[in-house]
């Protein structure tokens, strides 16, 4: 890719914080050179652990969604601005298990995404088809109309601090990866939506990552793809020497 890669480890809900805390204690020296980005999106509650085990080193510290509005009667809920405060730099809105099993929409995704802007915070911004749309062959159009309401009401300005992650939800968790080339072609579908909705010069610079089943061994492929500039990494993040292994691909 021609674009500076990011790798972001998304941890799911996986790690207590002496967990979190030994885990991200044995990445650091493997991803201290790294080439590329450096993030890691944690539970809330590993939040505070990981930025201060981070502190003076070069992997970003994300969140894994917040809730749309500033504050109010929303049991359970977190804000963005919560999460600024905290010092969290990043932040996952739309993934596809948030939509699959919390009943998240396209409507809230960007009101999550314009909410994540507000408060000053930068977002990875998950796209994908299911298994089904695939095999319909509506896999383009999917993403495009995902990427097109998630980034309704988002200057060309705040595209800066937007990354897109690509992941085809038939490949999330299922050891079933994308084709470096299904991955290259969606992602460059993706940055023809970006082209259109802002200009050429944005979508050239927009990050667009794939996720899905992407570890040590199949990193060096898919990011070999001019469109894709990075990865979204669930399983293999949990592992330092895994992820630093994607890390050192990029
Ligand atoms: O956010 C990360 C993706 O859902 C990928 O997860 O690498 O475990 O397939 P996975």
């Amino acid at each position: 890719a021609t674009r500076q890669a990011v790798i972001a480890g998304n941890w799911k809900m996986n790690k207590t914080r002496p967990e979190a805390k030994a885990l991200i204690e044995e990445m650091i020296p493997l991803v201290k050179d790294a080439d590329c980005g450096v993030i890691i999106c944690v539970p809330y509650t590993n939040l505070e652990t990981a930025i201060a085990a981070t502190k003076g080193t070069n992997i970003k510290v994300g969140a894994e969604n917040c809730h749309w509005a500033k504050s109010g009667a929303f049991t359970a809920e977190v804000s963005a601005d919560m999460l600024k405060e905290v010092g969290v730099e990043y932040v996952i809105i739309g993934h596809s298990e948030r939509r699959q099993y919390f009943g998240e929409t396209d409507v809230t995704v960007n009101q999550r995404v314009r909410a994540a802007l507000d408060a000053g915070l930068k977002v990875i911004l998950c796209v994908g088809e299911l298994l089904n749309e695939r095999e319909q062959g509506i896999t383009e159009e999917i993403c495009s109309m995902q990427t097109k309401i998630a980034l309704a009401g988002v200057s060309k300005e705040e595209m800066k601090d937007i990354i897109i992650a690509y992941e085809p939800v038939w490949a999330i968790g299922t050891g079933k990866t994308a084709t470096a080339d299904q991955a290259d072609e969606v992602c460059g579908a993706i940055r023809g939506v970006i082209a259109k909705l802002y200009d050429d010069a944005t979508a050239q610079a927009t990050t667009i990552q794939y996720g899905g089943s992407m570890n040590a061994k199949n990193a060096d492929e898919l990011l070999g793809k001019v469109n894709v500039d990075g990865g979204l990494i669930g399983g293999a993040s949990l592992k330092a020497p895994d992820f630093a292994a994607i890390i050192a691909a990029a």
